[in-house]
């Protein structure tokens, strides 16, 4: 076994789900605890400021989301606009400074004390000792899974993120996109209440990011699983999401919300989503916060 410490852990794994059983159901993937007719996530008047020499940065401020089961919901906004810190506060690894983050049942925490989400970064924080399918493996055995049980999930999520034949390869033998498809399958072995991803795609090139916009877009239909998703380039948002948040800086604020009604799979060729990327465009133009959002270009290639 290894010896990383417990705090190392949490942030690798982000929070594991204590409770996950009746794996047997075919998936709708997600907590068989989880009630349907309540929010996945409530976020209330969240602010969240950090101590910088001369004073305090307001990172986030007074930031209410609500996101349903079942919803893919993108938060956009330039760098430095509080995204992470966000995500950081929802997945429970930073306490706000006021304000409240509110599960789907009243007590959904794990014997760790937190909340069921799990966090995948823009660098899969793989371990690099293990195998593919030890990574995939270890949250599970952690919760005390039988071998034949870790075996039969591993097995699964391996094949949906295509890389069964991949299980006994060692993490830097793969790609960055192997990596992050990993990192899913790690992930959604544990059944997620809500999945968290943090500019999950955006270290990858411009092919395997649109690989990975199929492979997320069939987990979400084979899985039912909530997402969360983090990124600065609008285009991505706009073909994957139900709903987009639009994020402004100093300080991060919600400051629109778009709901996207386009069936999938999408091509930026569509109509509606060129409207709507103009439209986001358009907000963090008037607010001067063009940054390093992507996809506002009109020379930019469509997906
Ligand atoms: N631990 C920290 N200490 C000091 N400032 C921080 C810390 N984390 C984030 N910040 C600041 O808070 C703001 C928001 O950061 P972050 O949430 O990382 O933005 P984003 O993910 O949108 O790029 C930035 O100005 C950043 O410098
Ligand atoms: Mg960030």
């Amino acid at each position: 076994m290894t010896t990383t410490s417990s705090s190392e852990l949490e942030l690798t794994l982000g929070n594991l789900p204590s409770n996950v059983i009746g794996h047997e159901e075919a998936f709708v993937d997600i907590s068989p605890k989880t009630n349907r007719f309540q929010p996945i996530l409530t976020v209330k008047k969240v602010s969240k400021s950090f101590p910088v020499a001369g004073g305090r940065i307001q990172a986030i401020k007074d930031i209410d989301l609500v996101i349903n089961p079942g919803e893919l919901v993108s938060l956009v906004g330039p760098s430095g606009c509080g995204k992470s810190t966000l995500l950081n506060i929802i997945a429970g690894l930073e306490k706000p400074d006021s304000g409240e983050v509110k599960g789907n049942r009243p007590n959904d925490k794990n014997l760790t004390g937190l909340p069921e989400r799990l966090l995948i970064f823009q660098e899969a924080s793989l371990f690099p000792w293990l195998t593919v399918y030890d990574n995939v493996a270890f949250g599970l055995k952690i919760r005390k899974y039988s071998k034949e049980k870790c075996r039969e999930l591993v097995n699964k999520y391996l094949g949906m993120v295509q890389l069964s034949q991949f299980q006994d390869a060692w993490i830097h033998q793969l790609s960055g996109g192997m990596k992050q498809r990993v990192a899913l399958a790690r992930a959604l072995a544990l059944r997620p209440e809500l999945l968290l991803m943090d500019e999950a795609f955006t270290a990858l090139d411009v092919q395997t990011r649109q690989d990975m916009y199929r492979l997320l877009l069939r987990i979400r239909e084979e899985t039912g699983v909530t997402i969360l998703f983090i990124t600065h380039n609008v285009e991505e948002a706009l073909l994957l999401s139900d709903r987009i948040l639009v994020m402004r800086s100093r300080p991060g604020q919600i400051k629109r919300e778009f709901q996207v009604n386009v069936g999938f799979p999408r091509t930026m060729e569509y109509f509606l989503l060129k409207q709507l990327r103009l439209e986001i465009i358009k907000e963090f133009m008037e607010a001067g916060d063009v940054g390093d959002i992507q996809g506002g270009s009109t020379y930019e290639q469509a997906y």
